[in-house]
């Protein structure tokens, strides 16, 4: 029996990728395909992998042309990019545009997920109005975001296939594979600190340290997203997806430093980038002592998006009103959630 639903979830070995997968795999009356150009280090039983280059025009259309009736995409992909530089806005469209002209080809397809995030509002460049609401207007800076929503807006109009867009805020999730991740960074580096006898200083500037934040569980952004492309009222709409609540650094920071037995520092601006650059045998050092699994420290630690993260003087809040209106009422709890998540990389032994 063909399966009414047929998604093809585009970057499923990047963390949303992989969670979106998953939880669309949860429903069986789902087919979950899943593209990236690496094969997945975990792949899930219930999700067939295609491995592609968006790049390549002519490739990636004979390759998503053989996947036959696609009827949902997700699309959760990211162009290659360095830290604190600009996305390229028009390779990351060439890349969204030749997956959508792949796919629309079937004449299956009924809706488009794009994942977004804080970036939609300038979170990376500087103070934006909060709670920043769906709605407001643009950062008047180029991004990816934006390229990439005209685009799928524009041609939806003239189709037969919806949209959605979700925006998350930072992300915090267990995910082994991907170091660019703020809990496994953050425990590297409390556990870096506590080997050199140092106090857990926090190393962004004091306006970083007292600003409110927030962040989204991983599996509560699937869960959105799930929600937002399968909801007939959802189509054409963008869509804040948070934890809900708020805090700041200096709230969790402590908190930090005892779960891992050490004394709170001070506020010490740095660039982990630097500071960091030659623990690796330090590293070693401790992944010998304590058992662990994971040697190579830039495999769990990226500190140059912690420097990106940790450095940002500004409120980082959006604002969730319209999610819950239109009828999506999950939520977390961002600390607890934290911590829970820095056990489980430790009960795994890849922290210490
Ligand atoms: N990560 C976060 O903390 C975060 C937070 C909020 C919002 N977001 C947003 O979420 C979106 C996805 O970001 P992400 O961080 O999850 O991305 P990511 O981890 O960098 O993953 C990117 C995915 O795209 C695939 N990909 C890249 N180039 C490709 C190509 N040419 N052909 C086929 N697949 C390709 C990668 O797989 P291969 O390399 O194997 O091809 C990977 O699966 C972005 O819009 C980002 O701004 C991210």
């Amino acid at each position: 029996m063909t399966k009414e639903h047929t998604a093809l979830v585009a970057g499923v070995t990047g963390a949303i990728g992989a969670a979106v997968a998953h939880e669309l795999s949860q429903n069986q009356n789902r087919t979950v395909y899943g593209l990236s150009r690496n094969p997945p280090s975990s792949p899930l039983p219930e999700v067939s992998y295609l491995q592609t280059d968006l790049s390549n025009r002519q490739k990636c259309s004979k390759d998503i042309a053989a996947l036959g009736n696609v009827t949902h995409i997700y699309y959760c992909g990211r162009a290659t990019h360095s830290e604190q530089v600009l996305e390229d806005p028009e390779h990351n469209l060439e890349l969204l545009r030749n997956l959508l002209d792949s796919t629309e080809k079937s004449g299956t397809l009924q809706h488009v997920h794009l994942v977004q995030g804080g970036k939609y509002y300038g979170v990376h460049i500087g103070p934006f109005p909060t709670p920043a609401q769906e709605g407001q207007p643009r950062a008047p800076a180029p991004n990816f975001n934006y390229d990439q929503q005209d685009f799928l807006s524009a041609r939806s109009e003239r189709a037969n296939w919806t949209w959605s867009a979700s925006r998350p805020n930072t992300l915090i999730h267990y995910s082994p594979a991907v170091a660019r991740n703020l809990v496994s960074s953050l425990g590297a580096y409390a556990a870096l600190c506590k080997a050199m006898g140092a106090a857990l200083d926090f190393p962004g500037p004091a306006q970083a340290y007292n600003s409110i934040t927030q962040v989204t569980s991983l599996d509560l952004l699937a869960r959105g997203i799930s929600w937002m492309s399968c909801t007939g009222h959802c189509a054409n709409h963008a869509f804040n997806i948070t934890n809900t609540d708020i805090f700041r650094w200096s709230s969790l920071w402590p908190k930090l430093a005892d779960a891992f037995s050490m004394p709170v520092g001070t506020v010490r601006p740095m660039q982990l980038a630097d500071v960091m650059a030659d623990r690796q045998s330090l590293w070693m050092q401790l992944c010998r002592q304590s058992n662990l699994k994971q040697t190579r420290l830039n495999r769990i630690a990226n500190w140059g998006y912690l420097d990106a993260t940790l450095t940002r003087t500004w409120d980082e809040i959006l604002c969730h009103n319209k999610t819950r209106a239109m009828g999506f009422h999950d939520w977390d709890n961002s600390e607890d959630r934290f911590f829970l998540i820095l056990d489980q990389y430790r009960s795994d032994a890849l922290i210490p």
